[in-house]
């Protein structure tokens, strides 16, 4: 597209930014010619107790997959965010904390978050945690979830956050498949001017088969509001009072885990991805330094949340491991009302914000007034992540929000690469609205036919990456066959990351989405095989398949197609039951937007669910349904066209 439109650097970035384009010419191509020498380099930022001398020990396979980096160092990644900062920020801000009240917030110096994580961990010990133990986070947006998250990386643990949206069930199933013995929760959340019954989740979460096993909750008084109280539980408020501020830092090899999050894949249950230290925390920090141009000082905004890998990285590992100041924040982009984020970035004086495509859309539909009410003076770069950002929004976002003066960097990455792959440095690169633009450095991604040849020039493909980077997940937790089979086995050496891509002719990379059964909702990876299992799980349905449709604002909508059993009667009110059965099954995110009675579904012959089709007849695309001379039973897709009219 020779027309679309391009957004040089500002004038006010050239000589202020921390990699300029020859910069990143020249550092890219050294990165990839000598790949373990620029890790090597890259290593030294942080603060080891054992520097690594073996930097990379890797195999895409095909026989054996294994990602190692920086294996025989030893560090502490807690000591690294929290610890080496004290020498020369004890008394500057580490974390902004906004509640979820617009009456509410504080700001946590280094020395103050030192002094609670070391508590934390104290207290995690006299629990019982011991090293490589995995703790279940289910909290709130409250600093307690950070300190959390150091205090576990301080004794060695292993964190699993759990997002406080989803279900006890979802819940349980995590707990089950960590093995996890503890859990780290609060009485309740605030979030949008509601409370969260996080406390009474859990307690039910606990009580399912396979989550029984724990045997302790900490408990973080956020509301007061009255929960059930059992022998297992424990205030946090009490237990902290009690504990000493002397917790020595575990002395932890690159390679030992940090921590599992769970992620939906095409199929199956959610997949723990494991990431290790070592390589972690050097790709978290780097990245969170040139991708944010982060300097000294700068007062920095994610505006995600801990449950996800965006809150992982670049709330909590990569701006404190930089000693930086990070943002918190406990509510929703609307409440009190559209205006709130920019509120915010006036009040705390933001120079950097981090959000969501799906959050800029939202707001845009509001109009430009509650934006224009804020001075966003303070502002100086914006971010966006966790989907494609369609140009109508980036363009809002970069007139109305950043008043033409802040770059935008859409940043691509996914919770198994823990860090950004493809993004712009925003002091190094014309920008193109809705385009990721390039690899960050070490990154060597590469467009594949269906077959694994890789295209090159002006292109369209499957998305692969030829090579590991430290921060790559290590494997999926108790399952490597998983790992191997889901990331390495589609396209035999070679990293498949399930995204779509285009490289126009000036090799700008423009993501256009999965390309497997991975649904994004609103930024938030949901798959369509744990919905559908969720709906066959209700007596009335003898089969259900699920798809994504676009949506206005969260970018994909969830589109069910449902059989019932045998003399169930399709009426609205068992629609509208099935959607509130998905939701309580798994959480909010996960409900349905459409829901279409199918007398059947399109299958093959050998049995298998076309959703190529479904897909097109919930796009309203009918003209274009492609070969159905496969099908069991053509008949169906008429029938489902016709049902279709009147699904909005
Ligand atoms: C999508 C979120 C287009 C993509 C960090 C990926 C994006 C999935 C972008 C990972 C972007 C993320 N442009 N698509 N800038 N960022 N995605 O694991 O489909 O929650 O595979 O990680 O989100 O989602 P995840």
């Amino acid at each position: 597209m020779a027309d679309e439109a391009l957004y040089p650097v500002p004038d006010s970035w050239t000589g202020q930014c921390l990699v300029d384009e020859a910069r990143y010419d020249a550092e890219y191509a050294e990165s990839i010619r000598d790949n373990t020498g620029y890790w090597a380099e890259q290593a030294k930022r942080i603060d080891w107790i054992k520097a690594p001398t073996q930097i990379k020990d890797v195999s895409f396979g095909p026989d054996d997959v294994h990602i190692r980096w920086y294996e025989d160092g030893q560090l502490n990644v807690c000591a690294n965010c929290v610890d080496r900062h004290l020498a020369d920020k004890a008394d500057q801000t580490a974390i902004i904390w906004e509640g979820d009240s617009p009456d509410e917030s504080k700001e946590i110096t280094y020395r103050e978050l030192h002094e609670q994580v070391s508590r934390l961990g104290n207290v995690l010990k006299a629990m019982g945690v011991g090293k490589g133990d995995v703790v279940t986070l289910y909290m709130p947006m409250i600093p307690e979830a950070a300190y959390a998250m150091l205090a576990c990386a301080r004794i060695g643990a292993v964190h699993s956050v759990v997002f406080a949206g989803f279900s006890p069930d979802a819940l349980a199933g995590r707990i089950e498949d960590g093995r996890s013995r503890f859990v780290i929760t609060a009485d309740e959340g605030y979030r949008g001017g509601r409370t969260i019954a996080l406390k009474t989740n859990v307690d039910a979460a606990l009580e399912r088969p396979g989550a029984q096993h724990v045997e302790q909750v900490l408990v973080v008084r956020r509301t007061g509001g009255d929960i059930q109280w059992n022998a297992r539980d424990r205030w946090y408020h009490e237990a902290m009072e009690a504990a000493s501020a002397d917790c020595p830092p575990a002395v932890m090899n690159a390679e030992d885990p940090l921590f599992i999050l769970y992620t939906s894949g095409s199929t199956g249950r959610p997949k723990g991805v494991l990431h290790t230290s070592g390589g972690y925390i050097v790709y978290a920090s780097l990245t969170h330094q040139y991708v944010f141009d982060y300097h000294d000082g700068d007062r920095y905004w994610c505006a995600a949340d801990v449950g996800w890998v965006t809150g992982h990285s670049y709330i909590v590992y990569g701006p404190l491991a930089n000693g930086a100041i990070t943002t918190m924040f406990e509510g929703v982009p609307t409440y009190p009302d559209a205006g709130r984020l920019w509120e915010v970035v006036d009040k705390h004086q933001l120079n950097i914000v981090y959000t969501a495509p799906t959050a800029i859309r939202a707001l845009m539909r509001e109009g430009d007034e509650p934006v224009k009410r804020s001075s966003r003076k303070s502002l100086r770069l914006l971010g966006s992540v966790g989907e494609p950002i369609n140009p109508e929004a980036w363009e809002w976002y970069h007139r109305v929000v950043g008043e033409q003066r802040c770059p935008i960097v859409d940043t691509w990455w996914q919770t198994e690469t823990g860090g950004i792959l493809i993004s712009p440095l925003p002091g190094a690169r014309a920008l193109k609205p809705g385009s990721a633009t390039k690899p960050f450095f070490g990154i060597q991604p590469a467009l594949v036919d269906e077959q694994g040849q890789i295209k090159e020039g002006a292109t369209e493909g499957n998305l692969v990456i030829l090579d590991s980077w430290p921060g790559q997940m290590r494997t999926v937790f108790g399952d490597h066959e998983r790992f191997v089979q889901t990331y390495f086995s589609t396209y035999p050496g070679r990293y498949f990351t399930g995204d779509g891509a285009r490289r126009d002719a000036d090799g700008y990379y423009w993501i256009t989405g999965r390309v497997d059964d991975v649904l994004n909702i609103s930024g938030h990876r949901l798959g369509t095989a744990e919905i559908e299992s969720a709906l066959v799980a209700h007596e009335a349905v003898a089969e259900a398949a699920v798809v994504g449709y676009p949506h206005d604002v969260k970018g994909q909508g969830i589109y069910v197609y449902v059989t019932t059993a045998a003399g169930v009667n399709e009426t609205d009110a068992l629609a509208a039951e099935l959607k509130q059965w998905v939701r309580k099954e798994i959480g909010p995110i996960a409900t349905p937007d459409l829901l279409q009675w199918a007398p059947g579904l399109p299958k093959t012959r050998s049995g298998k669910i076309m959703r190529r089709i479904l897909r097109k007849i919930a796009e309203d695309s009918y003209d274009n349904l492609g070969d159905t001379s496969t099908l069991a039973d053509p008949e169906v897709v008429d029938q489902l066209i016709a049902g279709h009219e009147g699904i909005t």
